[in-house]
């Protein structure tokens, strides 16, 4: 049997048999006094916005509220020291957001949000939101995951309660890129080997194997949102750019794509990874690919640990090879900050960190003050676009959907989401078949779909008819009204 996930709300009719809320907001109250024998659904703009305190999110459209209408603003819950950036936006959409500066623990976590009577949570990554916190928790529309992973969620029961989960697995792009042009140039100029000299008291000027980058070839692996960045800014500097994708990617600048690995590897004088860890890119650089490089080449690792073979590059590294190598990510990485980056860890690592010309860093590629910005701006804009407006665009366990904005009153949207199943959609219509639908987007991810639909010219009781309706329907998980 579907789990059923209504809203709280209890509606209660006005004298002039217009429902509302148990106590009137001032919308209500304009509601309240609206004429009765209005045919269309008629609370005006303003009310909405005065009711909710939303302001338009930028490119949406009119903020939308939820029907019926609430006597509280939407309770937000953010742990773990979310960015302020993030609370301000939610704030000025009028949510209540409280914040708390640590993760919670399980049994913490449930109380919290069921005392506090929250519809969302925004964390980072040390917060677990389990399955027995999102069966406990059934007044939980959406999980902000302010970070890249999403590991700490348990997606499918999320789904399956009707609960979207977003994240922001691009907003350090750009901060990667810099750390590796900063990287290019570093191990160019032997940069580490004479600072740490200079820390030993040891003065040692020389220019052999010392280059500029101008002219040099940057070999890119990978170009997504990291490596076409990339391409960009080593083009600034004179470098020229290929790269190798598994996808056929427009070039940026006078970039060019390589047909395969081996034309890069044999092209580069930099190579830089930055490629997803899949099955077929762990391991991608060993020792047959090193090989293939030119001596004296420099290689580069800031996407995933297990891309590359690190036993075959401390092989190239101490050979010489390679003139140098960075490296931001590891096969195993310490969960806390400290001396933790021993042998016992990954069996090379004493090995590692005594090769020539190599920058090591602890993951920090996309650890910078604007990317937490930018996951704040990207996480809130995405849970104020769902609350808001239902759109559940970049979403990690939901179906993307999404509808042009609602530009008038009058307008009321259905977010639907289902079990996906055959006869689902025949019911929605015979629901709303009577009724003129605008526009209308469903679609589906394993077991869970998710159906938009603009419904216009409603009143108030058909509105309450559609909600019943469709929220008592068989494969119903949770239905909200928007308008
Ligand atoms: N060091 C850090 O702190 C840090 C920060 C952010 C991202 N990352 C990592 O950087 C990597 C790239 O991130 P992104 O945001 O650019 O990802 P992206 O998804 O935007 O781009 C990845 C690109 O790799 C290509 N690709 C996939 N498999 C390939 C293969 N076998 N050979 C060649 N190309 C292949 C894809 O087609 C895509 O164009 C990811 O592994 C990510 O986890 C690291």
């Amino acid at each position: 049997m579907a789990q059923q996930r209504r809203l709280s709300v209890s509606i209660s009719p006005l004298p002039n048999g217009i429902l509302s809320p148990s106590s009137p907001t001032l919308a209500q109250a304009q509601l309240a006094t609206s004429p009765p024998n209005a045919s269309s659904f008629s609370i005006s703009y303003e009310a909405r916005q005065r009711a909710s305190g939303a302001i338009p999110f930028p490119q949406s459209g009119k903020a939308l509220t939820e029907f019926p209408l609430k006597d509280d603003p939407l309770r937000i819950l953010l742990l773990e020291n979310v960015n302020a950036t993030a609370v301000a936006m939610l704030k000025a959409q009028g949510f209540v957001v409280e914040e708390v500066k640590k993760a919670l623990g399980e049994q913490e976590l449930i109380q919290r949000l069921k005392e506090g009577n929250f519809s969302a949570i925004g964390i980072r990554s040390k917060t677990k939101v389990t399955a027995k916190v999102i069966a406990e928790c059934p007044n939980l529309l959406v999980i902000g995951c302010f970070c890249i992973g999403t590991n700490q969620v348990d997606l499918l029961a999320a789904a399956k309660a009707g609960i979207a989960v977003f994240n922001s697995p691009f907003s350090n792009s750009r901060s990667v890129a810099e750390l590796v042009i900063s990287e290019v140039i570093a191990l160019s100029r032997q940069l580490c080997d004479r600072a740490r000299e200079m820390r030993e008291g040891v003065w040692n000027k020389v220019s052999k194997g010392c280059w500029e980058v101008r002219g040099k070839t940057l070999g890119i692996v990978g170009y997504g949102h990291i490596g076409s960045q990339l391409s960009v800014l080593a083009e600034s500097m004179g470098m020229s750019v290929l790269y190798y994708d598994v996808l056929p990617i427009m070039p940026l600048g006078s970039a060019k794509q390589t047909e395969t690995l081996d034309d890069l590897l044999e092209q580069a004088d930099f190579l830089t990874l930055h490629v997803p860890e899949l099955p077929e890119t762990t391991n991608m650089i060993g020792a047959e690919q090193i090989s293939k490089m030119k001596d004296g080449a420099y290689l580069l690792n800031n996407a995933r640990g297990k891309v590359i073979d690190i036993p075959a590059l401390i092989d190239a590294l101490k050979s010489g090879k390679l003139a140098g190598a960075a490296v931001d990510v590891f096969p195993h990485e310490p969960a806390s900050n400290g001396p933790n980056f021993g042998d016992s860890l990954n069996a090379w690592s004493s090995e590692l960190r005594s090769c020539p010309n190599l920058i090591l860093t602890p993951h920090i590629g996309g650890s910078t003050e604007e990317a937490q910005s930018a996951i704040g701006a990207e996480v809130g804009g995405a849970l104020i676009r769902y609350l808001n407006y239902g759109s559940t665009i970049g979403s990690v366990n939901f179906p993307e959907v999404n509808l042009r904005p609602i530009l008038h009153d009058g307008t009321v949207r259905l977010c639907h989401v289902h079990l996906n199943q055959p006869g689902v959609l025949k019911v929605v219509n015979a629901v709303l078949g009577e009724h003129n639908v605008e526009k209308q987007f469903s679609d589906s991810k394993g077991d869970i779909a998710y159906l938009l639909a603009d419904i216009t010219n409603v009143d108030e009781k058909e509105i309450k008819d559609i909600y019943e309706a469709i929220a008592g329907s068989r494969a119903n998980i949770a239905t909200r009204m928007l308008f």
